[in-house]
């Protein structure tokens, strides 16, 4: 009976198992096709092709771009106002095609999640991902059918960076699962030069420091999408002053940041005036200084402890990704946007996004796995003195 027992609870153990791994493996993959996604996005508007097809979910209502002389004639019969160019639909649909591939691949994994939802493994996080794709995919679409309207244009890559910071706590959380259930200590104790009790390891007290740091960073990518959305790429071309003036004369926020503004016929190019568009280059520079100092210190604080916090390799990532960003930055202006870098400036904000959330999930995990070591020391300390009384009173 005994055995049996012992059989079946070695036997879920074994199905735990190979879900988390299969469920982490997808989401893994989820996290990689998200980012080509995003960077796919950034090339799409780059190459001027955010309105390559003016219908939605297909292209001219075919399901891939109209290429033969017959398709074409029925596809400007259809929209005549918007003549097919072939080049323009390639980059449109074929971020259609792996965005709807991220799609499928996130409603798998939710739904694969819930059928093995006895073995505890997560749901309402991958199900809460494919609720948000499917509002991601009506972003898509209003991005086109509203003719790149800058608000719709910036939500839809906010959407875009949100996917892929929820598709990655759903992968650390699967990480940490199939760990303890393979019996690996999350890294807790080899961390830790010296673990004595009482102490926090030292970056508990930075924990609000690096939400801050987060809310800091989603304020400068949302400033980076607003810039992008808005053609305001090349209102600055000279650095590090702007048209030779640290502060420009005129610039126009009120303009720049009017979210009621009027589109037009379309968007494509852009509508704003110059000082608007200044005024946002300008606003997303003093961003990135802001971003650029209060990291250098906090990042700084928190390298100086690391024997303590054990946060030396996520920091260091921050670090890298962060200087490779603002280079990317400085190179979009000094190079006047060549198409390679503003993409790669695109994916770089996107990792950064990433590291900062890896950084708070690291410290999150070492500070709770030093509290269970160190309620485990405390309890060995009492059951010590216990069973010392114990054979006291038993002497
Ligand atoms: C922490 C630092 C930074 C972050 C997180 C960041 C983030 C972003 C993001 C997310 C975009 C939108 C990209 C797109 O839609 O393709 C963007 C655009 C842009 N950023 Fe940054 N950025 C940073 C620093 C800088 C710096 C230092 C500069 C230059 C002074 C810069 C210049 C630009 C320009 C010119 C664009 C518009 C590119 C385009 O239209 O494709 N950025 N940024």
């Amino acid at each position: 009976m005994k055995q049996a027992m012992r059989a079946n609870s070695q036997q879920s153990d074994a199905d735990v198992a190979y879900v988390s791994r299969l469920m982490l493996r997808l989401a893994l993959a989820a996290v990689a096709l998200a980012v080509i996604v995003i960077m796919l996005g950034a090339w799409t508007r780059l190459v001027h092709a955010g309105l390559g097809c003016p219908d939605w979910p297909g292209c001219y209502g075919f399901l891939t771009v109209p290429q033969s002389d017959a398709s074409i004639a029925i596809a400007n019969a259809r929209f005549p106002e918007t003549p097919v160019d072939v080049a323009k639909g390639w980059p449109e649909m074929i971020h259609r095609y792996a965005a709807g591939t991220l799609g499928l691949l996130v409603f798998g994994l939710a739904a694969y999640g819930v059928r093995q939802r006895r073995l505890n493994v997560p749901v309402k996080l991958p199900l809460f991902v494919a609720g948000f794709i499917v509002l991601q995919g009506a972003f898509g679409m209003w991005t086109v059918t509203l003719k790149l309207w800058p608000q719709v244009v910036a939500l839809h890559l906010l959407g875009g960076f949100t996917t892929l910071s929820l598709l990655t706590l759903l992968a650390l959380r699967l990480r940490r699962q199939s760990q303890r259930q393979r019996g690996v200590k999350v890294n807790v104790l080899s961390s830790f030069s010296s673990v004595t009790p009482g102490a926090n390891g030292g970056s508990r007290r930075f924990r609000p420091w690096l939400y801050g740091g987060l809310l800091l960073i989603v304020l400068q990518i949302a400033l980076g999408a607003w810039t992008a959305a808005n053609y305001a790429a090349v209102a600055c071309p000279d650095l590090p002053t702007c048209g030779g003036q640290w502060w420009p004369q005129g610039m126009d926020f009120a303009h720049g940041f009017d979210i009621t503004q009027h589109v037009g016929p379309n968007y494509l190019g852009g509508q704003l005036n110059a000082d608007g568009r200044v005024a946002i280059h300008v606003s997303h520079r003093l961003g990135a200084a802001v971003v650029l100092v209060y990291f250098s210190v906090l990042l700084a604080l928190l390298w100086a402890r690391r024997r303590r916090n054990g946060l030396g390799q996520s920091v260091a990532v921050v670090a890298v990704v962060l200087l490779a960003q603002i280079a990317l930055g400085l190179a979009n202006v000094i190079l006047y946007i060549p198409l390679a870098v503003a993409v790669a400036h695109n994916a770089t904000g996107a990792l950064l996004l990433l590291s900062v959330i890896q950084l708070i999930w690291h410290q999150r995990q070492l500070s709770q796995g030093l509290r269970a070591q160190l309620s485990g020391v405390r309890d060995n300390k009492n059951n010590l003195m216990n069973s010392g009384k114990h054979q006291e009173i038993t002497a």
